[in-house]
């Protein structure tokens, strides 16, 4: 089956889709981005994510193009005509095609481009490595000052994963002045006794809808939750370790630079918050 995207308000073939040579996006990596999950045929986190759409676009003076429900009808109508139950949505917004390469921004009236496309992933709740755990290996945060804005200059992250992948790891944690600040595409967490401790929001990190989601439930089943940044020593120490976002959900750390995480296996707190975490946003999911 050819899939089918999303691109300026038309649904066509992936092979026909069109996007100009002179698109901010493609030029300047001048966009924003937005993952939503996708389990049983419902959108998981949606409005969280339509949130934080709008404050990266306005971060950037960026019009959004789009309303809410608009975005959402074109989310449902890229997983039936691609016959999705489990996956992914992509979508992003750029400056849109000026018409020429400029460093300067373009009119305020250059109207945004918007594509969307589906991932299907079936069986994407019970992913294996969740029952395995992932591996990880620190890197230096070499990205830009503005992470909380979700923009697709994606390519540091990239960089760090194939370090990581080259070094025998599923993932790198990246480390800034002696502290990390998140994974190549989710936050990162440890747990020490009854505590999670993960990073503080702030210009640093992005801000993860699945991060808050899974604090607030972590907190309602009466953990603490410290938001604090922590060292690469702190986490080999500590009980577990996790990380969260909207396609890994909550995935298990069980060793850092080569140094087991607590038993070295998939800990209690990661496995429960995982549950809570899936059952209760699927009630939730639209
Ligand atoms: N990445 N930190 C970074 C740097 C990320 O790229 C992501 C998400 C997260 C987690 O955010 P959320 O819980 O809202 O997904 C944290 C997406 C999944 C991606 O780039 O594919």
């Amino acid at each position: 089956m050819t899939r089918t995207v999303y691109v300026n308000g038309d649904y066509t073939p992936e092979d026909q889709a069109m996007v100009s040579v002179f698109d901010r996006g493609f030029l300047m990596a001048d966009g924003v981005y937005e993952v939503v999950s996708v389990l049983g045929g419902k959108l998981i986190d949606f409005e969280g994510h339509m949130v934080r759409l709008k404050r990266s676009l306005s971060e950037l003076a960026i019009a959004n193009p789009l309303s809410d429900d608009d975005y959402l009808a074109a989310h449902r109508e890229l997983l039936a005509r691609n016959d999705i139950t489990d996956g992914l949505v992509y979508l992003q917004v750029t400056r849109g095609n000026p018409g020429d390469r400029d460093f300067a921004y373009p009119p305020a009236d250059t109207v945004p481009t918007v594509v969307m496309f589906t991932q299907s992933k079936p069986g994407l709740a019970d992913a294996p490595a969740a029952k395995t755990g992932w591996k990880v290996v620190s890197v230096d945060d070499l990205r830009w000052g503005r992470r909380d804005i979700k923009t697709v200059q994606l390519l540091y992250p990239s960089m760090a994963k194939m370090e990581a992948k080259a070094r025998g790891a599923d993932d790198a944690w990246m480390v800034e002045d002696g502290r990390v600040t998140e994974g190549t595409s989710n936050n990162a967490y440890i747990v020490k006794g009854n505590t999670i401790v993960t990073r503080e929001l702030s210009h640093d990190i992005l801000h993860g809808i699945t991060r808050a989601a899974v604090l607030r439930f972590a907190r309602e089943a009466q953990m603490k939750v410290e938001e604090r940044a922590f060292t690469i020593e702190e986490a080999q120490g500590a009980d577990e370790a996790f990380v969260t976002s909207a396609s890994a959900f909550v995935m298990p750390v069980v060793s850092i630079d080569g140094a087991a995480v607590g038993s070295g296996t998939v800990g209690p707190v990661a496995v429960r918050l995982r549950e809570i975490y899936l059952e209760e946003s699927l009630k939730t999911g639209v």
